[in-house]
């Protein structure tokens, strides 16, 4: 292999400018040439690329977002436009992409490499943490600590008030982010996507906690949950059936993507960058790279796109008995 892609495509996420700058240095250490496409699948299209080395990649780990900038490209989901890439691929000599992004962008590499023979690496980055093929993705970590301390200022203004707020999170159909981030914020219920615990429970819930002298209270809602149509009609409905209540919504919205990543997901995106640039030396090819039981390991992608990826429900257990 001569040289290797890289580009980063779908949500952006804190800690993929430490995984763009380990993938030009690890080429640039094997003696490999690096290209970096901006906006992902979009700029492979339209032939939007820049020669990167050890240098260009200078002081970018500690920041947020993409230098290769990230987009949803419409026309890789066409086999024309596949058929554009491999073929400006082919023409600047690239043998090999490593792809930085979530499940949707795996997808795409899995069918472009089937389709033109172009030898693909995935690196998990999203916030989403959706993915089976790793524990943990890039950018996940910084996440869950920008909700935490989101939550803990809501908390202040919440108990001041004598308010309950409910706090919707990302996540998309995960609910990562929601789960982990109640427990560590302490909520006194989390809502998500994989546990349907239905209204009237949560109305119980809120009673009880009212009746044992709280005063107020955080609900932490991920945005792909079933339980109201969304965040604002279920604490309408709230409010219909507890109308001693004083109820707010907060969405955290896109500043759960962005902000310094912390130093899990650097030391994450380095690991599984160098990794997937020794991968692509020793011939290997679509696989997704991913940290298992803390080992760097390496998955096919049907494997790492499996429906279930084990979100751990026990910490719903663990919130119910905290938040008694
Ligand atoms: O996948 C990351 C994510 O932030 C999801 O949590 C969210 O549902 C989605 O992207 C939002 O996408 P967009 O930035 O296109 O609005």
């Amino acid at each position: 292999i001569g040289t290797i892609g890289v580009m980063t495509s779908g949500g952006d996420s804190p800690g993929m400018n430490a995984a763009i700058r380990a993938v030009a240095r690890a080429c640039s250490y094997y003696n490999v040439k690096c290209i970096g496409f901006y906006r992902g699948y979009q700029g492979m299209i339209e032939n939007d690329y820049c020669e990167m080395n050890a240098r260009s990649v200078r002081n970018i780990i500690s920041s947020g977002g993409t230098i290769l900038k990230s987009a949803r490209s419409d026309d890789f989901r066409t086999a024309e436009g596949r058929k554009k890439a491999a073929d400006n691929l082919k023409e600047i000599g690239v043998d090999a992409m490593i792809l930085i992004g979530g499940d949707g962008t795996f997808r795409g590499g899995k069918l472009f490499s089937e389709e033109h023979g172009i030898s693909v690496i995935g690196v998990p980055g999203t916030i989403d943490n959706d993915i089976a093929g790793t524990n943990f993705t890039i950018g996940y970590d910084t996440a869950l600590n920008t909700v935490v301390e989101a939550i803990d200022k809501i908390r202040d203004t919440a108990s001041s008030h004598d308010r309950l707020f409910f706090v919707e999170v990302m996540g998309r159909d995960a609910g990562f982010i929601a789960l982990n981030s109640g427990v560590g914020a302490g909520a006194e219920e989390i809502l998500i996507p994989e546990e349907d615990l239905g209204l009237d429970r949560l109305l119980e819930s809120l009673k009880r906690s009212k009746r044992s002298g709280k005063t107020s209270s955080i609900v932490v809602v991920s945005e792909g949950d079933k339980i109201g149509k969304n965040v604002y009609e279920l604490a309408d409905y709230v409010t219909e059936n507890l109308p001693n209540y004083d109820v707010r919504v907060t969405v955290l919205g896109h500043m759960q993507r962005g902000g310094t990543p912390t130093c899990f997901d650097r030391t994450l995106a380095s690991r599984l960058c160098v990794r997937a640039v020794e991968l692509l030396l020793d011939g290997e090819k679509n696989v997704m790279v991913g940290l298992i039981n803390n080992k760097i390991t390496f998955t096919n992608f049907e494997e790492g796109l499996k429906e279930d990826h084990g979100i751990n429900k026990e910490l719903l257990r663990i919130s119910d008995i905290l938040s008694v």
